[in-house]
């Protein structure tokens, strides 16, 4: 029998869901990851290819996670069993939630570390500190910050505590309020930076860079560049760990997943578009390097602020609005594995959420301090945080999401998905989407992993 509510709760609307997953969609990966991950490809072609990504693979996934969630209404791991025995297939398919809370644990360790960046920024955007600097004295504040495990230590504990209070009063009450005034106040923000960056940096650049795709920028690389394009979308939009499908599992039975899917991952990139339009006429007419790496942001936004009149205040309250982006995404990654100790130990939630929380924040100072002290220790070139944004973004998310494709489009009856949508037979939309996620997206992703590790050009040699 499905159920037609979550023991989590539920939205008290279709609005609350939008926002709440806009919330999780929205956060670091579009204001910070995008533009430096875009910066180290090179611009244009990346953006493009990072455009398609979203389209053909991101849509269609995020529909068939939140229609898997909203049909098993539990956390992942038990609604991909439930589901899988209702489908006649084997409970193994509960992996696909095991490996989805791995991906979660090791996100949000590093997360909460540039989250904890961002909430010192509020800090000395307050008090000032950026009026009038340079580049290099930017730079110089970020390093200071970077080098310095207890500062980093503290701010990423307090990011942590600030999920953790959230998750642990149940999401469903917690977040909806929020959520409604802080989007709309990121956007307009968001704006008044661009229309800075228009005013008085070099937009004309910024915009060649950003939209005249150059492949041959590309072809060092291409493999790689791709892998991280569509790691990109999977990261941006919440995909394959299962964030979105519990959020879709506290979602009323009425609500058209299609329209909704279209609206979030619209804001989610228009937000994406506008940070990389605010970023880099600053980069560039201050002669900064694009693809200088995860500084990027902080040490370019500064020189921003640190220009613009009333900058103090626009500093402040841009860091503060990022925070609450950061907030609403970390919040998401951490739900899953407390709704799971919730459902299958009988935890009550607050202890849950703080048991989880705990191990996350250790993890995370094995992060920062891979920025300092540990250093020299590194993983395929890669230090603890690289590594961990690295294999969760570019290996774990899009295996999860083609576990998705597979389990809605080839495992699922399509009856079930059809029902579960809300569609009619032979609805062309509904048709469209089984398209794209029993064949164009899995075959997609599969493709780009095995261009990125050089198999194609084996392949072709061989051809
Ligand atoms: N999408 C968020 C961002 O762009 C981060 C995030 C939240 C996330 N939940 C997720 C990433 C689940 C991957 C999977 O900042």
């Amino acid at each position: 029998m499905s159920s037609t509510t979550s023991i989590h709760g539920m939205w008290s609307s279709r609005l609350a869901f939008i926002l709440a997953a806009t919330g999780s969609a929205v956060g670091l990966g579009n204001i910070w990851r995008f533009p430096y991950t875009a910066g180290e490809f090179g611009g244009g072609a990346f953006v493009l290819v990072y455009l398609l990504c979203v389209a053909a693979i991101g849509i269609p996934i995020m529909m068939a996670e939140i229609m898997l969630g909203r049909r098993g209404r539990q956390s992942p791991i038990n609604t991909m069993c439930t589901l899988a025995k209702r489908e006649g297939a084997t409970p193994a398919w509960q992996l696909l939630g095991w490996v989805g809370i791995l991906a979660g644990f090791l996100i949000l360790s590093f997360y909460s570390v540039i989250a904890g960046w961002t909430l010192a920024y509020v800090v000395q955007a307050g008090s000032g500190d950026f009026s009038g600097i340079n580049a290099d004295a930017s730079a110089a504040f970020f390093g200071d910050l970077v080098g310095d495990p207890a500062r980093l230590l503290t701010w990423h504990t307090l990011f942590m505590i600030m999920t953790v209070l959230v998750v642990a009063r149940g999401v469903a009450s917690g977040l909806e309020k929020a959520v409604q005034f802080l989007m709309p106040a990121l956007f307009l923000l968001l704006l008044i930076m661009v229309i800075y960056a228009w005013q008085a940096g070099d937009f004309g650049a910024a915009w060649v860079y950003m939209f005249q795709p150059d492949f041959a920028k590309l072809e060092a690389h291409a493999g790689e560049a791709m892998l991280s394009a569509m790691g990109q979308a999977f990261f941006s939009l919440s995909l394959g760990m299962g964030a979105i499908m519990i959020y879709g599992s506290y979602l009323s039975s009425q609500a058209s997943i299609g329209r909704n899917v279209v609206i979030i991952a619209g804001m989610d990139t228009l937000v994406a578009l506008l940070a990389g339009m605010a970023i880099f006429p600053i980069v560039f007419a201050n002669g900064l390097e694009p693809g200088s790496g995860p500084g990027l942001i902080f040490q370019t936004l500064p020189i921003a602020f640190g220009q613009m009149p009333g900058g103090s205040l626009f500093g402040t309250l841009f860091f503060v609005l990022l925070v609450f982006a950061a907030w609403t995404s970390g919040i998401s990654l951490l739900e899953p594995m407390v709704a799971w100790l919730v459902e299958s130990r009988e935890f009550g939630r607050p202890l849950a959420a703080i048991l989880a929380g705990i191990a996350v924040w250790l993890l995370g100072i094995a992060c920062l301090l891979s920025l300092n002290l540990w250093s020299e220790f590194t993983v395929w070139g890669m230090g603890i945080l690289d590594l961990f944004d690295y294999i969760t973004a570019n290996v774990l998310l899009p295996l999860g999401g083609v576990a998705i494709a597979l389990f809605a489009g080839w495992v699922m009856h399509r009856q079930s998905s059809e029902q579960e949508f809300n569609l009619k037979p032979g609805s062309p939309f509904y048709l469209l989407w089984r398209l794209l996620i029993r064949y164009l997206a899995p075959i997609s992703v599969i493709l780009v992993f095995l261009d990125a590790v050089g198999f194609l050009d084996i392949i072709i040699e061989w051809i």
